[in-house]
């Protein structure tokens, strides 16, 4: 059924330990939580909310494919295995409340702020870092506001543009290799000891897709310009479909 009330399963088995807009995550054991992805879609921080019949399915199965494919590039993520079609087992790690965005192409936000041209490519990407933070629509955070706020520090802020710039290489190069172009995307990163590790997830919410020359789009930015719900759910499946394929 609905992906609001499959959670509720989850939730007698299982101690509920956050829960997002768009995912709910569960005490699983020791070392591992269960990331259940919800039916939900939303925009604005939150300021548009509506259900997606399957959505969660097809986002816990892109988010798995994606993390595969970068763990079969050495780049190290939560992911451990599916629990079922629509919830990861992950690694429990402790995570940084902050968005990092890699652009290769300019859209979105960064348009908006600075004296960029819709379209323009980045060489080299530009990376950029968010505080998560709804109420305040997450400011942009450079390294002293970081350090200060005791979220990376400088090195770590470094390593982390070095793991975005590997993650690029590894998507960009295969998402063309199925007649799409990435034009950015945004990932989590989380404590595990003492390295930093890749969390949260990689879907069409959290990146831009368009179709190689057709420049159609594929990603939430549907949502976000009113398509109707059934465009954006066929968007996504086709989307899973094609990496699949
Ligand atoms: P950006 O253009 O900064 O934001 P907006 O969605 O406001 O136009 O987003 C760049 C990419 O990162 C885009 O694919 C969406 C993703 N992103 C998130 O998923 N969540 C966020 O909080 C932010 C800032 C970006």
């Amino acid at each position: 059924m609905g992906g609001e009330n499959r959670g509720v399963d989850l939730g007698t088995r299982f101690v509920k330990v956050a829960e997002g807009k768009t995912k709910v995550v569960y005490d699983y054991d020791a070392d591992h939580y269960l990331l259940y992805f919800k039916d939900t879609i939303t925009a604005g921080d939150g300021a548009r909310r509506d259900v997606i019949e399957g959505k969660g399915v097809i986002n816990a199965q892109t988010s798995a494919f994606l993390f595969k494919l970068l763990e079969s590039s050495g780049i190290e993520t939560h992911y451990v295995g599916m629990y079922d079609e629509r919830t990861m087992i992950v690694r429990k790690l402790r995570m940084v409340p902050v968005e990092v965005v890699l652009r290769n192409i300019a859209t979105g936000s960064i348009v908006k702020r600075l004296p960029i041209r819709e379209g323009e490519r980045f060489d080299p990407p530009i990376i950029e870092f968010f505080l998560k933070d709804d109420a305040r629509h997450d400011p942009l955070l450079n390294y002293s506001h970081m350090e200060y706020l005791g979220l990376f520090t400088r090195r770590e802020a470094e390593q982390v543009e070095e793991v975005m710039r590997r993650v690029n290489d590894a998507l960009y190069n295969f998402l063309l290799s199925k007649g799409l172009i990435l034009y950015d995307f945004k990932l989590e990163f989380g404590r595990l000891g003492d390295r930093l590790v890749i969390g949260d997830e990689i879907t069409l919410d959290a990146m831009r897709v368009r179709e190689n020359g057709t420049l159609r789009i594929l990603d939430k930015d549907l949502y976000r310009k009113g398509a109707d719900l059934e465009t954006v759910r066929r968007s996504y499946e086709e989307f899973l479909r094609r990496i699949t394929s």
